[in-house]
C-alpha cells in the first residue's frame, strides 16, 4: 500500500473513498451504541482512577495501592510514582482525542500541537515511570516483566508514530499511534479485570499476575487481527 500522503488532515485519500462491502454490517443503532458504551466505561474508569488520588496527596500508607510502600517511597520511587500520577490520565485523556477523526478533521493543528505533547509525556514521564515503579511491583517478576515490555512497546509505538508523521506516511502513522492507544488503555483493561473479580469476590493474586501481560496482550493481538483482516479486504 502506498504509504506517502499529503493530506493535510493527515487522513489517506482512499479513506474516504467508500469500498464495496460484502459482508452484512451491524444494524446502525448497534454500530453508535457500541462505541458509546465503551466510552462511558472509558471515562467511568478514568474518573475512578482519579477519585483515589487524595489517597496519594498526600500518601496515606493505609489505601490499598501505597499498603507496605513506605520504606522505598520517599526514595527514587516517589518522584516516578507522582510522574506517573500526572502523565497517566494525560496521555489516556489526550490519546481519546487524537484518535478522535472528526477531532483531527476539524482542528488539523490542535492535533498535530496535541500530538507532539502526548508523544513527549509517553516518551520523557510515563515511559520512564512505568519502567520504573515496574521494578517495585508486587508478586514478582512476572507482572514486573509484564510492565516492563507494556512500558517500551508504548515508548516505541509513540516514537513510531511521532516519525512516520514527520515523514509524512500517515497510514503508518495512523497504525502507530493506534497501537499506542491500545496499550494505554491496558490501564483500563487492568482495572475492568480487577473491578470484575471484585464483584464476584474472586480477588485472586494470579489474576493480578497474569492482567499484568494479558490487559496489553490480548488487546493488541485484537487489533493486530482487525488491521490484518482490513489490509486483506483492502
Ligand atoms: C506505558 C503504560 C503504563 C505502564 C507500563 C504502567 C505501569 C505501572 C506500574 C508498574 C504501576 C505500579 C503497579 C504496582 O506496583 O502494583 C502503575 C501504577 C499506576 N498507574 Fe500505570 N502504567 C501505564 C499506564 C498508565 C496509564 C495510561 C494510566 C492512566 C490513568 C496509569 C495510571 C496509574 C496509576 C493511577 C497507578 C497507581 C495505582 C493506582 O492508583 O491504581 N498508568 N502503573
Amino acid at each position: 500500500m502506498n504509504d506517502f500522503q499529503t493530506d493535510p488532515c493527515g487522513l489517506p485519500s482512499t479513506a474516504r473513498t467508500p469500498l464495496p462491502t460484502a459482508a452484512p454490517r451491524p444494524p446502525f443503532h448497534l454500530r453508535r451504541l457500541l462505541p458509546f458504551v465503551a466510552l462511558v466505561l472509558f471515562l467511568r474508569i478514568t474518573v475512578g482512577i482519579l477519585l483515589n488520588y487524595p489517597d496519594y496527596f498526600p500518601p496515606n500508607f493505609d489505601s490499598d495501592f501505597l499498603l507496605g510502600r513506605q520504606p522505598y517511597f520517599f526514595g527514587s520511587y516517589h518522584w516516578a510514582f507522582y510522574a506517573h500520577l500526572i502523565s497517566g490520565p494525560v496521555t489516556l485523556i489526550l490519546g481519546l482525542i487524537l484518535i478522535s477523526n472528526r477531532f483531527r478533521e476539524r482542528w488539523p493543528k490542535w492535533h498535530r500541537m496535541l500530538g507532539r505533547i502526548q508523544c513527549l509525556f509517553i516518551l520523557l514521564v510515563l515511559t520512564p515511570s512505568g519502567l520504573w515503579m515496574a521494578q517495585y511491583v508486587d508478586l514478582g517478576p512476572v507482572p514486573a516483566a509484564g510492565f516492563s515490555v507494556l512500558a517500551l512497546l508504548t515508548g516505541l509505538s509513540a516514537a513510531m508514530g511521532w516519525r512516520s508523521a514527520v515523514q509524512r506516511r500517515f497510514v503508518s502513522h495512523r497504525w502507530w499511534m493506534s497501537r499506542c492507544f491500545v496499550l494505554l488503555c491496558s490501564a483500563i483493561v487492568l482495572r475492568l479485570v480487577a473491578g470484575f473479580a471484585s464483584l464476584i469476590r474472586y480477588e485472586q493474586e494470579w489474576i493480578y499476575v497474569s492482567s499484568a501481560w494479558t490487559s496489553w496482550l490480548i488487546p493488541l493481538a485484537l487489533y493486530e487481527l482487525f488491521q490484518w483482516k482490513q489490509s486483506m479486504k483492502g
